[in-house]
C-alpha cells in the first residue's frame, strides 16, 4: 500500500488528483491522507468536503485528517512508500525542522522512523527563498526523494518552484530502489 498525502497546495490539487487516478487504475493500493488545512479548509479552487469525497471515491477509503490516525503508520501500517503529493513550503519547512503537528507530519515522521522512501512532489512560491535550505536539509535527509520540479513563472514568481507531476511515477519507481530520479532541477 503508497500512502498519498495531500497539503494546502490548493491550484495543484487537481494535477495531484489526475495522478491519483493513475495509480489507482493501474492497480496501487493507496491510503489517501490530508492535511488538517486541506480537510477544513474550503477555496477558490475547491471544497474541502468535495476533496474529501472525492479521495474516498477514488481509493475505496477515507482519508486520515488527524494526527492519531496517522501515527500508526509506520510502526503499525507499513507503507511501501509514502507520497506527499502537493507538499506546501509550510510541511516541508517543518519537515525539516523535526516539527510534527499535522497529520501529513505525523505520517512522515512514523514513515521515515522505518527508513522507507518518502517522495515529495514541492509546489512552493517560496521554494527559492524561505525554503532553498530547507530543500537541501531534506535532500540529505536518508529515504527523502523529491519529485524533479521546475520554475512555473519565472518572471512574476521568481522564487516559485513546482513540482513536475507527471514524473511522480518514475520517482517513486526510483525511490523504491533507493534512487533519486533523474535531478531534481529540471
Ligand atoms: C488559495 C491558497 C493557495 C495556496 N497555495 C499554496 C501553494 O501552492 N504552496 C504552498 O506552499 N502554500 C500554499 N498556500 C498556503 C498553505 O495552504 C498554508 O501554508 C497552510 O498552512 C499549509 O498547511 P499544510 O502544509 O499543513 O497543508 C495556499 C493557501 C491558499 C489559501
Amino acid at each position: 500500500m503508497i500512502g498519498f498525502a495531500m497539503c494546502g497546495s490548493y491550484c495543484t490539487h487537481a494535477a495531484a488528483l489526475t495522478e491519483l487516478k493513475g495509480l489507482v487504475a493501474d492497480g496501487y493500493d493507496i491510503l489517501p491522507i490530508v492535511s488538517e488545512n486541506v480537510a477544513t479548509t474550503d477555496t477558490r479552487f475547491g471544497r474541502a468536503s468535495e476533496l474529501l469525497q472525492s479521495l474516498s471515491q477514488i481509493c475505496g477509503r477515507e482519508a486520515i485528517r488527524d494526527i492519531v490516525s496517522a501515527e500508526p503508520l509506520g510502526p503499525k501500517i507499513e507503507l511501501d512508500s509514502l507520497l506527499i503529493c502537493p507538499c506546501t513550503g509550510n510541511t516541508l519547512a517543518k519537515m525539516a525542522s523535526g516539527i510534527t503537528d499535522t497529520a501529513v507530519t505525523m505520517a512522515a515522521k512514523a514513515h521515515l522512523r522505518s527508513d522507507r522512501p518518502l517522495v515529495i512532489a514541492l509546489a512552493s512560491n517560496d521554494a527559492m527563498s524561505a525554503n532553498l535550505g530547507n530543500i537541501g536539509k531534506l535532500l540529505n535527509r536518508k529515504c527523502v526523494y523529491f519529485v524533479p520540479m521546475v520554475q512555473d513563472d519565472p518572471k512574476k514568481k521568481p522564487h516559485s518552484l513546482v513540482a513536475d507531476f507527471s514524473l511522480l511515477r518514475p520517482t517513486i519507481d526510483g525511490a523504491m530502489q533507493g534512487k533519486q530520479y533523474r535531478k531534481i532541477f529540471t
